[in-house]
């Protein structure tokens, strides 16, 4: 072979993998030529459009203009947004177990659609969560909604009851403590991987409410990626009995729950009664220990009540999660709901692997919460203009 004709072949390759790249990579051109090409493409394979779209990622979104031209493209991408719905909704209702990647490809989509809050849907949402649950009145224990000598029903178990008398009925809030109620804007900060290194820690600091899950890490070098603001934290009752042995390990639990301020903390204590002993020692411990934070429990009518009214809408876990349950009570007290660190996936959109939680990497146990299920829910609510779901890196 002739070293000239290799170096020939070699540049012919080179310039056709330029031409390649420009045509199927404009990162910076306009959205315009990507929409061209989509359309100009044959379906060699003949399959249906709603899974074309599903398997070719949506264009990035056109540039504002006047342009006629680019209204029409425009247009042409809300409706491949619109689609979207309908292949989640396929997906969703598909019997056999759905996989991650079908998943990732839809978020990926989801991802390159415009977002856009709409007022009305909330409102509609709101007023179903309203009427069949009433978080502002139902959702924690108060004096208000438990007078003393009521017979309370345990959320799951709940042939069993425990009657409220005087010593329970003075740990309770007078009615509900959410002063400021209805909040403008409430981040609810789940714990998943996808945080690490996601920078949104200040743009988190700068709501008006902080939910957030299972005392999780908020000092230190994670603040940056998770804000360092909380309004309200949930305590599992298990990480009272395995991470801090049933309150032996008192100081630390002091010390770790130091981190919140005078937040919330909130404890479903008649769900399970298993957990009420935990959740009633947590009370008596900051009070003896003069702690700043608040002690609330979680109504088992209203976990209750909301777990039949996800089950109308298909999540059919024996329960559901903390991150559920909160979202559903931040659409309720809130006038707008932005979810972080929801990824229930074991990798991101770009196929880097995900840990479990941003702190650690510990799995739960299988088959208790139907995450992927519920994590349909959150897209639609996302894709319906409801709450809006932040997937990955916040801008900074
Ligand atoms: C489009 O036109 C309207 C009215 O003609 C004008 O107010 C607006 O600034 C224009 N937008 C852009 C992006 O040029
Ligand atoms: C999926 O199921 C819902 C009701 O559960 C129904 O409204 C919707 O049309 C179904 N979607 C598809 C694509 O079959
Ligand atoms: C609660 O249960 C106790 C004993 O089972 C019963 O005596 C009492 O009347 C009940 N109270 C109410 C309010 O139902
Ligand atoms: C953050 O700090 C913790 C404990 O101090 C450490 O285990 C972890 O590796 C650190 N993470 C990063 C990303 O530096
Ligand atoms: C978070 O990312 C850092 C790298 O920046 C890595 O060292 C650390 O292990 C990650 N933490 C978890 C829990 O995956």
């Amino acid at each position: 072979v002739r070293p000239g004709c290799a170096l020939l072949s070699l540049l012919s390759s080179l310039l056709l993998l330029l031409l390649l790249r420009l045509l199927w990579c404009p990162t910076d051109a306009p959205a315009r030529s990507r929409l061209l090409v989509d359309e100009s493409e044959e379906d060699p394979q003949g399959t249906s459009p709603a899974l074309r779209i599903l398997r070719s990622p949506a264009p990035p979104i056109p540039p504002t203009t006047n342009s006629t031209y680019l209204d029409e493209k425009s247009l042409q991408l809300t409706e491949k947004c619109k689609n979207l719905q309908s292949d989640l909704n396929s997906l969703f209702n598909r019997t056999k177990r759905q996989k991650e990647d079908d998943y990732l490809q839809i978020i990926t989509d989801i991802q390159n659609c415009p977002w856009k809050r709409q007022a009305e849907e909330y409102e509609n949402f709101r007023a179903k969560l309203t009427s069949c649950c009433d978080a502002i009145q139902n959702f924690v224990v108060s004096q208000n909604n438990t007078p003393i000598g009521t017979n309370m029903s345990y959320e799951v178990e709940s042939k069993r009851t425990i009657p409220i008398g005087e010593n329970i009925f003075h740990m309770l809030p007078a009615s509900q403590p959410f002063v400021e109620y209805p909040y403008k804007q409430c981040a609810v900060v789940g714990n998943g991987g996808i945080l690490n290194n996601s920078l949104c820690g200040a743009e988190i600091d700068k709501f008006d409410f902080v939910f957030r899950c299972n005392i999780p890490p908020t000092n230190g070098n994670v603040s940056k990626d998770v804000g360092s603001k909380t309004n309200l934290v949930t305590i599992n009752p298990s990480i009272i009995m395995l991470k801090y042995q049933n309150l032996k390990k008192k100081a630390e639990f002091l010390q770790d729950i130091a981190t919140y301020g005078d937040a919330f903390l909130l404890l479903p204590a008649f769900s399970y009664r298993a957990n009420t002993g935990p959740s009633l020692k947590v009370y008596h411990t900051l009070r003896e220990s003069k702690a700043r934070q608040k002690v609330l429990f979680f109504h088992p009518k209203y976990l209750k009540q909301l777990g039949l009214f996800w089950r109308t809408k298909g999540v059919d876990a024996y329960r559901l999660s903390t991150g559920l349950m909160i979202a559903s009570v931040a659409v309720e007290m809130c006038e707008n709901v932005k979810l972080y660190g929801f990824w229930p996936f074991s990798k991101t959109v770009e196929n880097t692997p995900v840990s479990h939680h941003y702190y650690d990497n510990q799995l739960p146990k299988l088959g208790f919460h139907k995450m992927p299920k519920e994590y349909s829910h959150f897209l639609h609510l996302h894709m319906k203009g409801i709450i809006k779901l932040q997937f990955g890196k916040c801008e900074t």
